[in-house]
């Protein structure tokens, strides 16, 4: 049985990666640093039926990264490890650079000390990077030759990651694919990105706070379509090459707060939930906001046949009702 290793396992998509992945046929490891956004009892029950083994492993520490690479021995490792909060990187960047840049530069090391060992089980290693790598486009779809310009320090430190694992696979000769996936939602993500939050400070009987105009655009994705993104390409994409993920779901970020309020006025009315606080409050833009994230998804198409479902409406509405009953679980 091929071995995975998952990296940030315990954080938003690597939790529902870690469910997705569990019903294939690996042998599971997965490590986690356990940041403040992780949640250790998004996989407890993965752990506890041994569908996955966990350990606790910062990619910023090289000697014991590599140990637990040599010992585990993965066919394949997917990293989806990385401090991933804009705003934290506009207040603190420093943290930003040594997981998600020096963190991968180890995480390559260590794959071409094992390629040299074991030359004849190499291992594949494939990032998962963003689609903010390409900054604010005004109107045009990004395509994966579209020139990187990142706005901030989280997106400046994911296009440095592309940028080293392409220089040093091409050295080393290690194989790896890059995916640049758009905005995700979905169980299981920390209550400071705008879907989660804003439901929470609805719950609470807050404002919903909106930078700006709220007019800003993102394409956004279910989780669990990025990640059987990722299978497709494990399975059918061609190494050392990069694809774009996308669901062709552009909103506002005024649109997507609206949608949620839409929803919970619904759950009112059907008794899931006593009150809301609808009201939004616009307040003073992020620091270099990036306008409008767009990808063209052709090549992910043509090399692996993955296209998307439309689904978002239906998943906005699961993804609400599961926020509720997150925030109800962790107010008793
Ligand atoms: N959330 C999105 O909308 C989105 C979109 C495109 C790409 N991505 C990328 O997907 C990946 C996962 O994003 P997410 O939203 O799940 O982030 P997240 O912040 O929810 O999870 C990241 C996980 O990585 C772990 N981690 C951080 N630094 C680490 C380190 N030094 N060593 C080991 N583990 C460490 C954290 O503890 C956490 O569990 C990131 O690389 C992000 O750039 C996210």
């Amino acid at each position: 049985m091929k071995k995975l290793l998952i990296i940030g396992g315990a954080g938003f998509i690597g939790s529902n990666a870690c469910y997705f992945f569990a019903k294939k046929k690996y042998k599971i490891y997965v490590i986690d640093s356990l940041s403040y956004a992780s949640n250790l009892n998004n996989i407890k029950p993965l752990i506890l039926s041994k569908k996955i083994e966990f350990k606790r492993v910062n990619i910023s520490n090289f000697n014991l990264l590599n140990q637990f690479i040599f010992d585990f021995k993965p066919n394949l490792i997917i990293n989806f490890a990385a401090e991933s909060h804009v705003d934290n990187s506009i207040k603190s960047p420093t943290i930003f650079f040594k997981s998600n840049v020096s963190g991968v530069y180890n995480l390559l090391l260590s794959i071409k000390k094992f390629n040299d060992k074991y030359k004849k089980n190499k291992i594949k290693f494939f990032q998962v990077s963003t689609d903010e790598v390409y900054g604010s486009l005004s109107r045009n779809f990004a395509n994966e030759d579209y020139p990187l310009y990142p706005s901030s320090p989280y997106s400046s430190s994911k296009a440095a990651a592309d940028c080293l694992v392409m220089g040093m696979a091409k050295t080393y000769n290690i194989d790896y694919y890059i995916s640049r996936c758009t905005n995700n939602f979905g169980p299981f993500q920390f209550p400071e990105k705008l879907i989660p939050i804003s439901i929470k400070r609805s719950l609470n009987n807050d404002s919903i706070k909106i930078y700006g105009s709220g007019n800003h655009k993102r394409d956004w994705i279910y989780v669990e379509d990025h990640i059987k993104a990722i299978n497709k390409i494990i399975l059918k994409g061609k190494v050392n090459e990069i694809y774009n993920i996308g669901a062709q779901n552009t909103y506002t970020n005024k649109f997507i707060i609206k949608r949620i309020l839409k929803i919970l006025k619904l759950l009112k009315n059907k008794k899931i939930i006593n009150e809301f606080n609808g009201k939004i409050e616009f307040i003073e833009d992020r620091l270099a906001h990036d306008f409008r994230y767009a990808v063209n998804t052709n090549k992910i198409y043509n090399h692996t046949g993955w296209k998307i479902k439309n689904n978002f409406e239906k998943r906005l509405y699961e993804t609400v009702l599961w926020y509720i009953y997150f925030f109800k679980k962790e107010n008793k």
